[in-house]
């Protein structure tokens, strides 16, 4: 942990910031949650009062004008991401920023840039390549464990905001244009596959709209019907490295309940299994099948993934320790913004692979 007391600010305060990151940040002694800010201003206020924090705004200008602190926070709805992103940059502050970053390529790429001349960091959601598993795993790969990687299976996928988790923020928006179960739940089985293998060199998927109509099933509207056919809610993406390796992700919003584990990684040598569903977590669903002749080993293993990069325990907040991290010794965090951007250019050509019933090149790399 830092020496110092971090000054954060968060902004959207919906479910993830209610469930998972101010209870945590709560938690570090090196980070002082000194302000909320919400566009619903009760809910700022709400915030303010339940975790003690001592400031609340109804807006990002007056956060930044009023408000004395170093790293932002936008836990936000995914359309607002940018344009608060782009605010809190030329304002000079750090930026943790929940997925994606923006809705285009050029966008983050802007943002990269303007973190650049502002001289401040960003670190960007989904937090897979800061995972233990998940660092394990690449490590894994690189020693040859399971020898060539042939195939990765991920799932990244649930009911729907709808149906999935208690929320008080009504959750019409995730499936309108904007939003929607690709840049939600996809950007997770993505950016597992690139934080395992790197960038990829194509794309193609098939999608499909399953659920015309849904009714809310919990918190405060629950019961409520939306409407929610705007977008696929249901995809199948292959991703191509080009040197025989495949990925083939199903994302969306259609799985209620799933006994299929989260990722399986099928190599020459081997496999690697991480159990579990929606997991992100320390590592313990890692599982690993080798054919070593060497070791005498031809079965499944356990094996225990690595430290944090940094002293600490995992927890997703955790990105904030990634970032105050990189802050400090002037390094690229783990959850490079350049990673971020090439999920963004994958989930950008497969609208156009979609239209154009073809598999496309991607053009950024990391
Ligand atoms: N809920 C989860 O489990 C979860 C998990 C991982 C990531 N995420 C990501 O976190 C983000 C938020 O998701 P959520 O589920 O908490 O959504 P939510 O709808 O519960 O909350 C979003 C909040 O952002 C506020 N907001 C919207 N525009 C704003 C603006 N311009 N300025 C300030 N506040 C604004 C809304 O009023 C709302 O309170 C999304 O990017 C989502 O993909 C959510």
């Amino acid at each position: 942990m830092s020496q110092k007391k971090w000054k954060v600010a968060l902004v959207g305060c919906g479910s993830i910031a209610g469930e998972i990151y101010l209870p945590q940040l709560a938690t570090f002694s090196d980070v002082e949650v000194v302000a909320v800010c919400d566009i619903l201003p009760e809910r700022a206020q709400a915030y303010a009062e339940k975790f003690g924090i001592p400031a609340w705004y109804p807006n990002i200008d007056e956060l930044l004008e009023k408000c004395d602190f170093e790293i932002m926070m936008d836990t936000a709805s995914i359309p607002a991401h940018h344009e608060l992103n782009m605010k809190a940059l030329a304002a000079g502050k750090h930026l943790y920023t929940q997925k994606p970053m923006a809705m285009t390529v050029e966008n983050v790429t802007a943002q990269i840039e303007l973190a650049e001349k502002m001289h401040v960091k960003i670190a960007s959601a989904a937090i897979h390549p800061l995972r233990p598993d998940i660092i394990e795993i690449r490590k894994m790969i690189e020693k040859g464990t399971i020898g060539h990687v042939n195939l990765i299976r991920a799932r990244a996928a649930h009911g729907g905001p709808n149906y999935f988790q208690y929320r008080e923020a009504d959750c019409s928006w995730f499936f309108q244009p904007g939003a929607g179960a690709l840049y939600d739940m996809g950007v997770h089985g993505i950016t597992e596959a690139v934080s395992v293998l790197g960038p990829a060199k194509e794309v193609t998927c098939v999608a499909c709209i399953s659920e015309p109509e849904r009714t809310i099933r919990s918190g405060a509207f629950d019961g409520k019907k939306i409407k929610t056919d705007y977008l696929p809610d249901n995809y199948i993406i292959t991703l191509d490295w080009g040197n025989g390796t495949l990925a083939v992700i199903d994302a969306g919003f259609c799985e209620k309940a799933a006994t299929l584990n989260q990722m399986e990684i099928y190599g020459s040598k081997g496999t690697i299994t991480v159990k579990g569903h929606l997991k992100i977590g320390a590592g313990d669903g890692l599982m690993a099948y080798i054919d070593d002749e060497d070791l005498k080993i031809r079965g499944w293993i356990e094996p225990q993934p690595q430290e944090l990069p940094y002293p600490g325990e995992w927890k997703q907040a955790e990105a904030i320790h990634d970032l105050i991290h990189a802050i400090e010794t002037d390094t690229t965090p783990v959850l490079d913004p350049k990673i971020a951007r090439h999920v963004v250019d994958i989930m950008c050509t497969i609208s156009d692979c979609i239209r154009e019933k073809r598999t496309m090149p991607l053009h950024t790399t990391f």
